[in-house]
């Protein structure tokens, strides 16, 4: 007899690790993690998630819950998100500390796709351990999106974030482009920056609107977590530039070329960056088919001329150019936010070749 929780109490409980894990933050190095510990007769006997690079891990965190709680953990079953790591990163394999506590069985939402971290089920089915993969894998991978395309392309997710006006405009002719969006729009892209690795401009915007770049929350103080400030050009920048002000660190690329930019960001374990512009660093970003998600505030102003949201990029035709899936369309007082994706689900195919694989 198989002493294992039914299916729908495994369903639950791997809705729970879900909702847990989204407790963890959505920037930083490492992915979000949650972990149910469940009885052979079903009930919780410890819960836990992961809060960020160099803290406990979703399963010990779980197994540290059960254990204070004074529940056995030996023949319980494992309910996790992601595979459990096989490695010892800033912490220990979380392969060992479940075996450690006599768990039985596991069910894990998606593998690990780390070189090294992952390869954790088949370690444990070695001990004899009941393995099932699988369940609420879209979930859980849409959880982790950016952190799992990093360690498959070898390279952050690329959000191409613009605010625009109805026609396609991000600047008048006379150069003045604030605001286009209104004030909540602004808001929300700030909520975007307090939860991304890093953002980028380029030398030409740095220079023209003099941006500090920052997460702000509502009330314009600094929110918690400042992304890497990312500037791409040859030129210098003012020593009196906001850039410089209180904020993430600064990191300034004297390049023009995309690779370039992608493999310092994702040798500094950059998850998710998003491009802010100009035109010419989106041009290049989707010329290079780099960019993986569109982020475009979309204002009722209508300019008839002035700069273009992107550069050219190599489209002359109607049927070259590329076609985005809508995924989401929100609104914020009088603008629109629209995001969209290359193909449902799927990311551009810009795949760098593996340099290093930084990893939790
Ligand atoms: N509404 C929006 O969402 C939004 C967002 C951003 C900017 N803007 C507006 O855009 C305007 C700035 O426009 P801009 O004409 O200065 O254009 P830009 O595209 O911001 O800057 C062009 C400069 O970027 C540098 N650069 C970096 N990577 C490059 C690459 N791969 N290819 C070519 N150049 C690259 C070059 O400068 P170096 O010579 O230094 O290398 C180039 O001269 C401002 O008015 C700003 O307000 C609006």
């Amino acid at each position: 007899m198989d002493h294992t929780p039914q299916a729908p109490t495994i369903d639950a409980a791997m809705q729970r690790a879900l909702d847990l894990a989204a407790r963890g933050p959505a920037h930083g190095p490492n992915p979000r993690v949650g972990c149910v510990l469940l009885a052979p007769d079903g009930t919780t006997l410890g819960e836990g998630w992961h809060r960020g690079a160099g803290t406990p891990h979703a399963e010990v965190a779980a197994l540290t819950d059960a254990h204070t709680r004074g529940h056995d953990t030996r023949g319980a079953t494992a309910v996790v998100t992601l595979e459990p790591c096989n490695h010892t990163g800033r912490t220990g394999p979380c392969t060992r500390a479940l075996l450690d506590a006599g768990i039985t069985h596991l069910v894990h939402a998606i593998d690990d796709p780390g070189a090294t971290s992952g390869g954790g089920a088949a370690t444990l089915r070695a001990h004899g351990i009941h393995v099932q993969a699988g369940t609420r894998a879209t979930e859980a991978l849409e959880l982790v999106r950016h952190w799992h395309h990093a360690l498959t392309h070898h390279r952050p997710w690329v959000t191409l974030k613009t605010a625009i006006t109805l026609d396609g405009r991000i600047a008048a002719p006379d150069g003045t482009s604030r605001w286009i969006t209104g004030t909540e729009a602004r808001t929300h892209a700030h909520t975007v920056r307090a939860r991304t690795d890093a953002i980028a401009v380029t030398t030409g915007t740095a220079l023209a609107d003099d941006p500090a770049l920052t997460a702000r929350t509502p009330a314009g103080g600094l929110a918690g977590h400042q992304p890497l400030r990312v500037v791409v050009g040859h030129r210098d920048l003012p020593a009196g530039a906001r850039l410089n002000g209180p904020g993430g660190e600064v990191l300034h690329l004297r390049t023009h070329d995309v690779d370039e930019v992608l493999r310092v960001l994702h040798e500094r374990e950059v998850r998710h960056l998003v491009v802010e512009g100009g035109p010419a660093l989106g041009a290049a970003f989707l010329a290079a088919d780099a960019v993986d998600e569109l982020h475009a505030y979309v204002a009722p102003v209508l300019l008839g001329e002035g700069l273009g949201a992107v550069a050219p990029f190599g489209v002359t035709t109607l049927a070259d150019a590329p076609r985005w899936h809508t995924t989401a369309v929100e609104r914020f007082g009088a603008d629109v936010l629209v995001v969209a994706r290359r193909a449902p689900g799927e990311p551009a195919r810009r795949t760098m070749t593996r340099t290093t694989t930084p990893e939790a």
